[in-house]
């Protein structure tokens, strides 16, 4: 079986990050999203990949390669513009041939991984197999409707009036039969052709499509919130491991990394925390489900539940929390102004204590 890992698109939603970087390549505790999923399709045997690339290729191949770093190949297709779903499966017909396949939308995160519904798929080999989610907000998705025996009889793309609460999350596993729905269908009313209604194509043709119901954690990385609530949740199964330095003054609780040349000094450190490779915490305080990237600098500064890009600096800022901070960012105190002085890039969001 191959894959397909949808991630072009714009990302509007995770402005002010996805003015420099591609969603896909927010990290979650310390990993950007594709590597999450790359490192999932590795774990159900599937070794080429074919990467649907938009805007921001360039930087997503620098991150990937060609996968050998991962053990997999991948093959990078670009896509003019976002387009949809299905014209994802369209462009990549040359990559994906006759084979079987799975699709991955590139922001979705499933920390329990997709073994069982993968083995099911391999068993069964319905047309197609859609993994589904019981949600609050049924209307912002794909939605699909199961008899009880688990065959899907309807699928309609965020209904106004949703008919169950099963969303279709970012996972799909498919036979070459989806390429003759996809040429079948035309763009919905917001200009693209959705996967949606290519697998409704299918059903309504007649080809057997399952439904396998998920219940475990699963996001859709598309806002600031849910990429923190999917930082917690990866963090929650963290394992302490040191290779960085510490000073005798510094004290760890709970499960805490420090990578290859970070570099802690008289902090305290309530875990589960992570400190990016080159790091550097000083008289600071991280608190639980914090992640520090790459060649970051906090000094004096208490902080939890929040993620550092790499390059960040923070200096003499308490009681930061619930905090992203973007790539070689400064947040630092004016002790004696009295004042604030800030420069703020388009679509930020900031919130001070007055
Ligand atoms: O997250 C699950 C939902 O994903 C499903 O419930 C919906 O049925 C499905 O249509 C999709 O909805 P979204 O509106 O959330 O899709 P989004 O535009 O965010 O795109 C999902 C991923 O695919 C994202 O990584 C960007 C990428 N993409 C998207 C489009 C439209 C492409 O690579 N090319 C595209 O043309």
């Amino acid at each position: 079986m191959k894959a397909l890992v949808l991630a072009g698109g714009a990302g509007t939603r995770l402005r002010p990050f996805s003015y420099s970087m591609p969603k896909q390549l927010m990290p979650i505790a310390n990993k950007p999203v594709l590597v999450h999923i790359v490192e999932t399709l590795r774990s159900i045997s599937v070794k080429q990949i074919g990467m649907i690339v938009g805007s921001h290729a360039d930087e997503i191949r620098s991150v990937l390669g060609d996968g050998s770093a991962f053990n997999v190949q991948i093959s990078y297709i670009v896509q003019d513009s976002p387009r949809g779903l299905a014209h994802c499966v369209q462009i990549a017909r040359g990559f994906l041939g006759d084979d079987d396949f799975v699709m991955y939308l590139g922001d979705n995160i499933l920390p329990e991984g997709i073994s069982e519904v993968a083995d099911e798929f391999r068993m069964g080999r319905p047309a197609a197999q859609v993994v589904l989610h019981k949600v609050p907000d049924p209307q912002a998705f794909g939605v699909a409707e199961v008899d009880p025996d688990g065959w899907v009889t309807a699928l309609v793309e965020k209904p106004k009036e949703p008919k169950t609460d099963l969303a279709l999350i970012g996972v799909y596993f498919f036979t070459p039969a989806i390429h003759q729905a996809v040429a079948a269908i035309k763009p919905s009313p917001r200009g693209e052709l959705e996967i949606t209604d290519a697998i409704q194509w299918l059903v309504s043709s007649g080809w057997k499509v399952r439904g396998h119901v998920y219940s475990g954690f699963w996001k859709d990385t598309g806002n600031v919130e849910d990429l923190l609530e999917c930082n917690r949740e990866l963090l929650d199964g963290l394992r302490t491991s040191i290779a960085g330095d510490f000073d005798a003054a510094t004290q760890f609780t709970g499960p805490v990394v420090l990578e290859a040349g970070a570099r802690v000094s008289r902090s305290r450190l309530v875990g589960p925390v992570i400190v990016g490779a080159g790091s550097i915490v000083e008289d600071s305080y991280l608190g639980p489900h914090t992640t520090v990237g790459r060649d970051c600098q906090l000094r004096q500064t208490s902080i939890d539940n929040s993620i550092l890009l790499n390059g960040a600096k923070v200096h003499q800022v308490r009681d930061i929390y619930g905090s992203i901070i973007g790539r070689f960012s400064i947040l630092s105190a004016s002790p004696g102004t009295g004042r604030n002085r800030l420069v703020v890039g388009d679509h930020t969001s900031l919130e001070v204590t007055g």
